[in-house]
């Protein structure tokens, strides 16, 4: 069954199109209606809204209370971005009846209303059934008006000969019956070449990801940190593949100077402690976390206030304290439907095993372990290899781009998340 979107502008006939939008409606087709100011003079939009079951449309800014759906459509969850949804939606448009002003509207392109916008947008066979008194529709305006939309491929349902809305008055100008004009729909909708297939959402669509990257610095003193290598490459290339795969991202970034594409939210931190405060504000939020910031194990207790000086120092002995392990934080409040994946450095050995005692301590799903004693692979490379270790096995992404390691690290989200 078709979307048929029937526009209905003023005029006496605007009653036959009542009786349009329940035939068609009765045919089995899901019906939205567009009308104009003055078609309401005529008729009122209660009257089409009961008999399709869907609401009533007038103004290009109005908001659609069914978000583009058609009747026996699921209704979106999210309102449509373009007030255009209608249109791109609808199999064929009729706009019966057509006023004198809304055919030359028409054929002129005017974008005064939903009507005359969907008409010019829509890609569907487009039906045009004019009403009006003789003359109108005798008027060489009128005709010319008829003519250019012929030429752009629209149907026009020449108005019958016959007795006319003012009494007494014969002549061309009577709508055509709604039975022929739904006759003329179905027409069309049989000739009209398939439509292309609604592209497949994107598998990670409204699905929401929390990224940490980068590695932390522990402040010695105001100019002094404790840091590590890590450039946040592999944490940025996750971000870039989950927003291409439609997930709405959040990086938290731990000194990273590489830039990231827009569309991606970015928080800046510095120290573990300031990472662990970002990533406990956003992880209620959030549906996976990616945790692939190398994040400092101790701190110095109590940084100086002052930049120690040399001078006079005999050496300097920093004493360290452990850090919060965010991960395990995280791990402990996660809620049912949440995938936690932490990620590993580690060196040589039996590398994999103590990555998997990490993902049990840690109570996450999965854990990224790479070997870092092999130098070509890792913190400042744009390579990596890895094993990605879960609860019940474990898979091994061979030595590539990091690009394609983060793909193969969503891919294994999206399984965990099924
Ligand atoms: N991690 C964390 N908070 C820390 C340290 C690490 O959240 N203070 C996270 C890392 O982001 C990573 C995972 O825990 O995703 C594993 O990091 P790693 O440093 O290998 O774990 P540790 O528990 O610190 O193990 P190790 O004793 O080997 O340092």
């Amino acid at each position: 069954m078709a979307r048929i979107l029937i526009g209905v502008s003023g005029g006496i006939a605007a009653y036959k199109s009542i009786e349009l939008a329940r035939l068609a409606t009765q045919a089995g087709h899901g019906v939205r209606v567009l009308v104009t100011a003055n078609a309401e003079r005529f008729v009122g939009a209660a009257t089409f809204e009961g008999i399709t079951g869907a609401p009533v449309l007038r103004g290009e800014f109005d908001p659609d209370p069914a978000r583009g759906a058609y009747p026996g459509d699921p209704t979106p969850e999210h309102a449509p971005i373009s007030h255009l949804a209608l249109a791109e939606r609808a199999d064929a448009m009729v706009v019966a009846p057509a006023s004198v002003n809304t055919l030359a509207k028409l054929a002129a392109g005017f974008c005064d209303s939903m009507l005359t916008t969907s008409f010019l947008t829509t890609r569907a066979p487009r039906i045009v059934a004019p009403a009006m008194n003789g003359r109108m529709w005798e008027a060489d305006a009128t005709q010319a008006n008829t003519a250019t939309l012929r030429e752009r491929g629209v149907t026009i349902l020449e108005p019958a000969e016959g007795a006319l809305a003012s009494r007494g008055e014969r002549g061309r100008g009577r709508m055509q019956e709604p039975t022929e004009i739904l006759a003329a729909i179905e027409a069309a909708l049989a000739s009209a070449p398939p439509r292309e297939p609604a592209p497949e959402p994107l598998p990670l669509a409204g699905v929401r990801v929390l990224i940490t990257a980068g590695g932390t610095r522990e402040a010695i003193d105001p100019v002094r940190f404790i840091g590590n290598r890590s450039s946040g490459r592999m944490g940025i290339a996750l971000a870039i593949a989950a927003a291409a795969r439609g997930a709405e991202v959040t990086l938290i970034a731990a000194n990273v100077t590489l830039p990231v594409p827009p569309g991606i939210e970015r928080v800046e931190v510095t120290s573990a402690a300031e990472l662990a405060t970002a990533a406990g504000s956003a992880f209620e939020n959030c549906d996976v976390l990616l945790m692939a910031a190398a994040v400092a194990d101790f701190r110095p207790t109590g940084a100086a206030g002052d930049k120690l000086a040399r001078e006079g120092s005999g050496g300097l002995e920093l004493h360290l304290e452990e850090t919060e392990d965010v991960l395990a934080g995280l791990g402990v409040r996660r809620r049912p439907g949440q995938v936690l994946v932490g990620f590993a450095a580690e060196h040589g050995g039996d590398f994999v095993g103590r990555a998997r005692g990490k993902l049990e301590r840690k109570g996450i799903d999965a854990i990224v372990v790479n070997d870092v004693s092999d130098a070509a692979i890792g913190f400042e490379s744009e390579e990596n290899e890895v094993t990605i270790v879960e609860r019940e096995g474990e898979l091994l992404v061979p030595r590539a781009d990091k690009a394609v390691v983060a793909e193969a690290i969503l891919d294994r989200v999206e399984a965990l998340r099924s």
